[in-house]
């Protein structure tokens, strides 16, 4: 139930496993620094070609499918828009933001987490806080949304070059017109992450930022449930520098067995089918965030627009470290999270990420959620009884050989038999 993940066809995963894996190109269809690649060139403009229409991009926008991965695909519209030392403006990280986004942290001073604009820290712990200066933007405190009066102020006193939103953990739809109007006026370029709910972009679930934002960038393997990699869709005039920031920029070859997973998956998100699961997908979330409500959870922001949901466990003494580990032996995988406003260390943090793309690849439904819920809660009850002083590897000692847990994992075990996976 981890929200990044999900399971991919049988075709995606053969199409991975194929001969396309060997071939070296450098260059682009057609402009290749090596020979022999024929297929090669079709098969990068047939993925080139089924991203365009998937996601209906504008005659004068372009799409760029070599990007290893999504922080490589971030970083490429950086180096390709911007000169070192330039401002970008992302999400806090622990709002929900991403690493690529310009993540640093150990600021001099000590936080206020009333102050809602986030200058970073010493610790330039990703590349794109090293080379670039950076600012964020935090969500408001009292209903962890974005707060777009308060971003357009960051905005038009930072003056950043770029703004990016997405995020790996904020549960609610963006409102892509209104950053974008907030990056014309600060004189920005404005890229849209959605690394996370293209899957659902692309099936018109979430709305789509393409024809707003400038540039687009997202991973394929999310709720997309293609294979591994990323594609950027934007203004032609700035696709070229983009381009150019992917290869020769940051890479050599383009790992062409991804490229032709990447393929075969945006033709099963063209289908109608596709469009059904996306709509389950949110279905299932917005069930399991209601069914956890009426359990005393509570969740972040009250819901979720999307394929996730953030469980703020500060009301339940048992945080997001030693609860991730013992839904795990419950047989169900989570993520501990941060959350807005977050007082614990990003190690040890108050809440757990969970996620419905893959749960409803299985063919999970409403129903299910509730049962989920209820293991869950059922778990929170069972480590809540433990003695609240356990250091982590004492609990983990504890939750490895407990009964009521272990008896869950065969409930979950025998859900999973009557909904198993395409292998
Ligand atoms: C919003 C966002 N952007 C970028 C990425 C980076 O993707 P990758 O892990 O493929 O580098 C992620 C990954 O979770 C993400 O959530």
């Amino acid at each position: 139930m981890i929200p990044s993940e999900n399971f991919a066809s049988k075709a995606v995963r053969e199409a991975v496993g194929s001969v396309f894996m060997h071939k070296y190109s450098e260059g682009y269809p057609f402009k290749r620094y090596y020979e022999g690649n024929y297929n090669i060139d079709d098969l990068e403009e047939l993925a080139k070609t089924r991203a365009a229409e998937l996601f209906s991009i504008p005659d004068d926008w372009s799409v760029n499918v070599q990007a290893l991965s999504g922080s490589p695909a971030n970083l490429a519209v950086y180096l390709g828009l911007l000169k070192p030392g330039d401002t970008i403006m992302g999400m806090y990280l622990p709002d929900g933001g991403h690493l690529s986004h310009g993540w640093s942290y150990e600021p001099k001073e000590k936080q206020n987490p009333a102050e809602l604009k986030y200058e970073g820290g010493s610790r330039k712990v990703n590349v794109t806080s090293q080379f670039y200066r950076s600012v964020q933007y935090k969500t408001d405190p009292e209903t962890q949304l974005l707060d777009y009066d308060v971003i357009e102020k960051i905005a038009l006193d930072e003056k950043p070059k770029l703004i990016v939103t997405g995020g790996t953990a904020y549960p609610r739809e963006i409102d892509y017109r209104r950053m974008k109007a907030i990056a014309e006026k600060a004189g920005a370029y404005y890229l849209a992450d959605i690394a996370h709910e293209a899957g659902l972009v692309s099936a018109g679930v979430n709305a789509s930022p393409v024809g707003i934002a400038d540039v687009v960038t997202f991973t394929t393997h999310k709720t997309l449930r293609a294979s591994r990699g990323a594609i950027i869709l934007g203004r032609s005039e700035l696709m070229k520098q983009i381009d150019r920031a992917v290869f020769p920029g940051l890479q050599g070859g383009p790992h062409n067995h991804s490229i032709a997973g990447i393929a075969v998956g945006l033709h099963e998100a063209m289908q109608p089918e596709f469009k059904v699961y996306a709509q389950q997908v949110v279905t299932n979330a917005q069930t399991l965030a209601k069914a956890l409500a009426e359990h005393n959870f509570s969740i972040v922001s009250g819901g979720t627009d999307k394929h996730l949901v953030l469980i703020d466990l500060t009301g339940k003494g048992v945080f997001g470290r030693k609860y991730a580990r013992a839904l795990d032996y419950a047989g169900i995988i989570a993520n501990m999270n941060t959350m807005p406003q977050e007082t614990r260390p990003p190690a040890d943090p108050s809440a757990l990420r969970v996620g419905t793309p893959w749960i409803t690849t299985r063919g999970l439904k409403e129903e299910h959620m509730w049962q989920i819920a209820d293991w869950m809660n059922r778990v929170m009850e069972q480590v809540a009884g433990y003695d609240s002083e356990l250091e982590f590897e004492d609990f983990d000692k504890r939750a490895a050989s407990d009964k009521e847990l272990a008896g869950i994992a065969d409930e979950v075990r025998s859900l999973c038999k009557k909904y198993p996976l395409e292998i």
